[in-house]
């Protein structure tokens, strides 16, 4: 259930309870001029709708969504219960986090709040059900947004009692836990739960949150707070449930965000959104790739861009300005990988605190005639456009990566082999190189149905759970491929290692075992020169076992054994990349299991032009072509089409030129 639409929403974050009144005309003037339909309203509004505990006041909410219904706009109504007002934090000083130190905050910032605190989930919940009651027949009503970037962890003595309580629920038995934990290993056996403390710099860890002497118990606790700030959501869904059955909720997530597995809230979202900022100088795609795993966190159903900035940010270091077409090019590539809505932070510029100088459609100056707005207003016009035609659309790809936060986790909380492999980059490699080939990617769970997958993705599977090495040998037995890198199927769902060969479960389907590793700093590379390229970080050394050998590595006692590995399985294949290969060597690796599924797109060799392609509900096929390049790019069409955005039609054969950084979305005929 996703917010119906007759259009792409456009606009995003606007708390004009922050400035004058005398403002707002000229604020929804600009709107109209710019073709903004949608606010997202009081996410950051606690202090002024409920002033004191026993006060609620909600007069100034009242006539920001009254005036947004009477322009004809449409609300994304936030809760606001991530910033906390300060009576709050004063009457209940639990509801301030205590920190990795075990240091308990007094009031100041935002996104801080206990998840487990009584104080905090009652105040909350008032709120969400007061403002449910409140405007849930409201004619501006479009969704509704809770809370704001869930996220950060509590190691106070309320989260240690929840923490037990959601030990007892999972293991039952102190016996299952000290199991899974294996805690006869420096003599940790518990004889009772109470005994069991938050890991943090004073209980298991040194060095940070990643160092710990228990993988275990880290796993939990970062799953235990996945479920703890899940628990603060679902109440205040309850509620609102409770006063507005109808109306979609959402809460806007942060991508590729290592502190919460998003996989276990999906299912609880009515529709999924999120904010992007990717990181600086990241090509195009990173953030790619956060669109795709959030278009997969519901089953490929399309997303919403709740928030990026029209221009500049302001919470980093360096805060470069995005370049003239930029901000069109990123929010069709949005649009292209299944967002719904195109929507900003902000509307207009804060004039104080740390956001003063982040980047707003209208600036302080309040003009229309700067080059952001103009931006803004031409894109609105494109957006016009476009109608319905993308609404809903799906993405026909045959092609699966699989993203599991559990291997993240513990990959990057692991003793060994090496700290220097981080799990985003390893998957970010191997998507880059199947998207870049032309391949639509979907990126999904490890419980996700990989029946309508020609090729799988398997980039650094660290944890193996469940059934899934079964499904990914029926891929290949169906003749897919799978392809499985270094670091894969080495331990289970508790972090203990498979007590088989390397790589555990997927040893069959690979075909190969692996007694031995090496690991080494980043700047020794290891020459694989059959792909005339580059291994780095980790080496291991593989024995085939009825894998083919593709590459090997050049140097060192183990030259000349491989570094890639092909295993016929069934009627497809198992692959095996042993070590982080550079990305020319991944890019060479992926072509070759692309190719043989035909699934190498027609405009590979473009350098710096992505494809997508969507399936809107009515069967029209979309291809969207975006041109991250500063160069024009000549392209040949392949099929009749129709561009929606120019009107233009094309045939077959005909010449194509996108501008730099220009957009095409092409219906076919
Ligand atoms: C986040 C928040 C916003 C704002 C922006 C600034 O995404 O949700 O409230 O702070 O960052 O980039
Ligand atoms: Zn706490």
């Amino acid at each position: 259930m996703s917010p119906s639409s007759s259009k792409i929403p456009y606009g995003g974050d606007y708390n004009p309870e922050q400035w004058p009144q005398e403002f707002w005309d000229a604020d929804h003037r600009l709107f109209t001029r710019a073709g903004i339909d949608t606010l997202t309203v009081g996410v950051f509004s606690w202090s002024v709708t409920q002033p004191a505990e026993d006060t609620y006041d909600f007069t100034v909410l009242d006539r920001v969504l009254d005036r947004a219904a009477a322009e004809g706009r449409q609300v994304c109504l936030a809760t606001g219960t991530a910033a906390l007002p300060p009576w709050l934090a004063k009457a209940y000083p639990e509801v301030n986090r205590t920190d990795f130190e075990g240091r308990r905050h007094r009031y100041g910032q935002r996104h801080n709040f206990c998840p487990s605190s009584p104080a905090y989930r009652a105040r909350a919940t008032a709120m969400a059900a007061r403002l449910a009651e409140r405007y849930a027949e409201h004619p501006a009503l479009l969704a509704w947004h809770i809370n704001n970037e869930y996220g950060g962890v509590c190691y106070c003595d309320l989260c240690a009692d929840a923490f037990r309580h959601w030990l007892r629920n999972k293991y039952v038995t102190l016996d299952a836990l000290n199991d899974a934990w294996w805690t006869t290993f420096w003599s940790h056996r518990y004889t009772s739960f109470e005994e069991i403390e938050p890991p943090n710099a004073l209980t298991e860890h040194w060095r940070g949150p990643d160092h710990t002497a228990f993988q275990g118990i880290t796993l939990d606790y970062f799953r235990f707070t996945t479920d703890a700030l899940l628990g603060c959501f679902l109440a205040e869904k309850e509620v609102i449930r409770t006063h507005d059955p109808v109306t979609p909720v959402t809460t806007n997530f942060m991508g590729m965000f290592r502190p919460l597995d998003y996989h276990r809230w999906a299912p609880h979202l009515d529709f999924a959104s999120w904010d992007s900022y990717p990181p600086l100088d990241a090509p195009p795609t990173r953030a790619a790739l956060a669109h795709d795993l959030m278009r997969g966190l519901k089953d490929g159903a399309p997303f919403w861009l709740m928030e990026q900035t029209p221009s500049t940010t302001a919470c980093r270091d360096v805060n470069p300005l995005r370049r003239p077409g930029e901000l069109r090019l990123t929010t069709f590539q949005a649009i292209a990988h299944g967002a719904d809505a195109a929507l900003y932070f902000q509307m207009r510029a804060s004039r104080g605190a740390c956001e003063k100088y982040h980047g707003a459609v209208i600036g302080h100056a309040g003009r229309d005639d700067t080059r952001v707005f103009r931006e803004v207003a031409a894109l609105g016009v494109e957006l016009e456009t476009l109608g319905d035609a993308t609404l809903g659309a799906r993405t026909p790809a045959r092609t699966a990566l699989l993203f599991d936060w559990d291997s993240w986790w513990a990959l990057e909380i692991s003793d060994g082999p090496s700290r220097l492999v981080k799990y985003q980059e390893v998957v970010h490699a191997y998507y880059r190189a199947a998207r870049e080939a032309g391949a639509d990617v979907d990126v999904v769970p490890h419980t996700a149905d990989l029946t309508p997958y020609d090729v799988v993705l398997a980039p650094v599977l660290h944890m193996v759970k469940g059934d899934l090495a079964a499904r990914l040998e029926a891929v290949a037995e169906r003749g897919g491929t799978v392809l499985a890198t270094f670091l894969s199927g080495r331990v289970d769902e508790h972090d203990r290692a498979f007590l088989t060969d390397v790589p555990g479960p997927l040893a069959p389907l690979m075909g190969i075992r692996i007694d031995e590793w090496d690991s080494r700093q980043a700047e020794f590379a290891q020459p694989i020169p059959q792909l005339a390229s580059a291994g780095r970080l980790v080496f291991e050394i593989v024995q085939p076992r009825g894998a083919e050998t593709v590459a090997t590595y050049g140097s060192d006692f183990y030259a000349g054994t491989p570094a890639v590995t092909r295993n016929a399985y069934g009627r497809g294949e198992g692959w095996y990349v042993a070590t982080a290969l550079d990305q020319p060597g991944v890019d060479q690796v992926v072509r070759r299991v692309l190719s043989r599924h035909d699934l190498i797109g027609p405009y590979a060799d473009h350098e710096g032009l992505e494809t997508a392609a969507r399936v809107a509900p009515g069967g029209a096929r979309l291809l969207f072509l975006l041109n991250h390049a500063a160069q024009p790019a000549g392209l040949t069409a392949h099929t009749t089409a129709t561009d929606l955005l120019s009107g233009k039609k094309v045939e077959a054969g005909d010449p194509l030129t996108l501008d730099p950084l220009g957009v095409a979305v092409l219906r076919a005929h």
